[in-house]
């Protein structure tokens, strides 16, 4: 099952107004709290077995890497944190579907979906022509279910979203850089 944008769209739809109301900034906020190190630990390590992976399109592992090998090629702040919000939430859809419905990090990552949909409202105005084209075809390619798989831990997905999230976020929001 692939949610796309659609799905994201609709959820955002019937959402409550307390998440949404939020801005940018401080979604990602609490977002990076969410992320902290005990938490990705307890949820996406301790809680599944021993090297568990899930199977993900290359796309959706967005490192740091990457994002600076885009810096590089002139790809705006705007589109990078477009495509980050896509890797991640594509990357805890995937998470959340592998979950039985009373496994212990159910909660945790339906929350984490929830303050990503609540994002997702600051870039649903984003049409093509706002994204460099490089990004709109990542993106496109993130949803198409058709590209290379590969196997990645649950835990390394989320390293990955919170350290770009730092990457993109800290000096945009201004956050303190400690
Ligand atoms: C990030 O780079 C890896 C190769 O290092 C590539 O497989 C992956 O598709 C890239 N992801 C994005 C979102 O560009």
């Amino acid at each position: 099952m692939h949610q796309g944008c659609a799905a994201v769209l609709c959820v955002l739809a019937v959402l409550g107004l307390e998440v949404a109301a939020l801005g940018e900034c401080e979604l990602a906020r609490l977002l990076q709290d969410k992320l902290r190190y005990e938490m990705r630990l307890q949820y996406m390590k301790h809680n599944f077995p021993i090297d568990y992976t899930l199977r993900v399109q290359h796309e959706e592992v967005l490192r740091t890497a990457n994002v600076t090998r885009l810096r590089d090629g002139k790809v705006s702040e705007a589109s990078l944190r477009y495509l980050w919000f896509h890797a991640c939430s594509q990357a805890v859809l995937h998470i959340l579907e592998v979950l039985p419905e009373k496994h212990p990090s159910r909660g945790y990552t339906q929350e984490l979906s929830q303050l990503l949909d609540a994002l997702g409202v600051e870039y649903s105005g984003y049409r093509q022509s706002d994204v460099d084209a490089v990004v709109a075809d990542l993106v496109k390619q993130l949803h198409s279910g058709d590209s290379r798989q590969k196997a990645v831990r649950p835990k390394a997905l989320l390293d990955n979203c919170l350290k770009v999230l730092r990457m993109l976020f800290g000096a945009h929001c201004r956050w303190d850089s400690a």
